[in-house]
């Protein structure tokens, strides 16, 4: 639910001070338990000397610029400033909902929305941030984590400022860091996502004693798992892709000889195929948005009515500041359609309605060599995988949806990654070594990458592809066999999306 922000005063977490930084390196080790994926490559990357020429530089790709807060949705420079997040084209109803969506997307919550500018209700009781865009912000508010080299917008981790944010009084786990990642930790025992922080010590928390998981002994046992946050870019695209259509391409994409096979996850309800998060373990935006405000920001809302326990101890006390769902339609608002909305209907507009990332050439690299780069790409296989092109259906949000030809780079479908990348969960259809083809729209301005963000550069990346069970191993091996010259065409590529 929203609150108005009125007064200004304290400033968010996006942008609170830098609190020790680290240095980054190219290979985040923090992640003690996944070092196998360096150790067990087969043909790891025969170094040639191509490098990752590093995150795009220049104006972000897609996503609206991150604005300080409050933002008031009626005012106009807010507006135009979110503008720049929406697909081309929308009519003028449909525009002006997708702006104030965006701005609703930046909102931060507070317990209760009495705290400051937290004008946004129902933080905790346990949580991993308290704004959406906190986390998706890279190169711009849709996007990915942020991070201390982000040629956009250079920020540390915010999740270690956020521990004790207005008197909280969490300690910040050792896989969170200045410099690394935003990362959601998940139990293997369990499966589930444990929260890092609670509300308690927050003078909107009164009476709340809740103790943080015992991350370090979990970490301890080899029981932690991270996962880092996907672009949201274009994310209405991927919705409307008719069933049929991926269906066929993974049919046309897997290849025997090199090992590609590919299954689609598929909800245990309907049986319709699931396509977001790393598992493609969700249905929608609007359940992912719904689930993400109370599992992320510990909001209840329409789609994920009830407060989370979720590995916390002590929570008596914590549960029932507000009635829930904390987030609601609004139904007594005359407002706007969007002020009428629930956040997470706002939320999942956003996406819905955003324009993906804009490919641009690299700084010094050619047409030429982008173009050497992508024919490389599709010549060894990887866009067996990674799809360069799909089609929408007609849509009823917009007719400048309809039908859309869109370049995501992702069959939506899940390979067997190895044990290199195994994370030991199964979501839905999913195993232990199984993932979604990440889409790699975007990844030329994108931090960190692979589930759990364990490395900042695609040379990494890509050879930790290749492990013992990989669908990817005899792709792999022809990207090692490649020139000098054609793999640093294929990682000029890569940085142009
Ligand atoms: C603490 C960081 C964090 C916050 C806050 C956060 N997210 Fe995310 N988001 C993630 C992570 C991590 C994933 C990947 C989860 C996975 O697949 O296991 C993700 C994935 C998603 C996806 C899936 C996109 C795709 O194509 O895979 C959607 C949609 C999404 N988030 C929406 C939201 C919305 C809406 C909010 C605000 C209510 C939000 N997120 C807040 C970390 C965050
Ligand atoms: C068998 C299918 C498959 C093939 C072939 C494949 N990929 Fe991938 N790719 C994936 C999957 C699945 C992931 C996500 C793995 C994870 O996060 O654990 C991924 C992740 C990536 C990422 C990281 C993206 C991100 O968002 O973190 C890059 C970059 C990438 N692939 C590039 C390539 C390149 C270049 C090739 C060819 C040399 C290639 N891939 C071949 C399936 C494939």
């Amino acid at each position: 639910m929203r609150k108005r922000a009125a007064a200004s005063g304290a400033i968010g977490a996006m942008v609170l001070p830098i609190i020790g930084l680290g240095c980054m390196g190219g290979v985040e080790s923090s992640d003690n338990q996944e070092t196998a994926a360096t150790t067990t490559v087969q043909g790891a990357l025969t170094s040639k000397g191509a490098t990752d020429p590093g995150p795009r530089p220049g104006p972000a790709g897609a996503g609206a610029p991150v604005t300080p807060q409050p933002i008031n949705a009626d005012s106009a420079s807010a507006q135009a400033a979110a503008a720049v997040a929406c697909f081309p084209g929308l009519s003028s109803t449909m525009q002006k909902l997708c702006e104030q969506a965006v701005i609703r997307f930046q909102e931060t919550d507070s317990v209760s929305g009495t705290v400051g500018t937290e004008s946004g209700v129902g933080l905790g009781p346990t949580f991993n941030g308290n704004n959406c865009a906190m986390c998706h912000a890279q190169p711009a508010v849709l996007g990915t984590s942020p991070g201390l080299n982000s040629p956009q917008n250079s920020v540390p981790n915010p999740q270690v400022a956020l521990a004790t944010l207005d008197g909280a009084r969490n300690t910040v786990p050792s896989f969170i860091t200045a410099a690394g990642p935003v990362r959601e930790a998940r139990f293997k025992t369990d499966g589930g996502v444990h929260d890092l922080y609670t509300i308690a010590g927050r003078p909107d928390a009164p009476g709340c004693n809740a103790t943080q998981p015992n991350f370090s002994a979990a970490l301890a046992a080899n029981n932690v798992i991270f996962r880092i946050p996907t672009p949201l870019f274009g994310g209405g695209l991927i919705e409307n892709v008719p069933e049929m259509e991926l269906e066929a391409n993974l049919q046309t994409s897997t290849n025997s000889s090199l090992g590609i096979a590919g299954t689609l996850n598929r909800s245990g309800n309907d049986g319709t195929i699931t396509r977001f998060g790393w598992k493609a373990q969700n249905k929608s935006v609007t359940i992912f948005a719904s689930e993400a405000y109370n599992v992320e920001q510990g909001v209840s809302n329409l789609g994920f009515p009830n407060e989370r326990e979720d590995g916390a101890s002590n929570l008596q006390g914590c549960m029932s500041f507000n009635a829930t769902p904390e987030d609601n339609t609004n139904f007594s608002s005359t407002g706007t359609a969007s002020d009428v909305s629930s956040d997470v209907l706002n939320f999942a507009l956003a996406i819905q309605l955003s324009k993906p990332a804009t490919p641009t050439l690299p700084p010094g690299v050619s047409q030429n060599t982008v173009t050497q780069g992508s024919n490389q790409f599709v010549n060894v296989g990887c866009a067996n995988c990674h799809t360069p092109t799909l089609t929408t259906a007609a849509s009823s949000f917009d007719p400048a949806l309809n039908d859309v030809t869109f370049h995501p780079y992702s069959d939506i479908a899940l390979h067997n990654m190895g044990t290199g990348l195994s994370d030991g969960i199964t979501q839905g259809n999913a195993g232990p070594q199984q993932f979604r083809t990440a889409p790699l729209w975007g990844v030329g301005q994108r931090l960190f990458f692979l589930h759990d963000g364990r490395t900042s550069d695609l040379t990494v990346a890509i050879a930790a592809h290749a492990s013992s069970g990989s669908e990817a191993n005899a792709v792999i091996n022809n990207f090692n066999s490649l020139s000098e010259s054609d793999q640093q065409a294929v990682l000029d590529f890569l940085r142009s999306l």
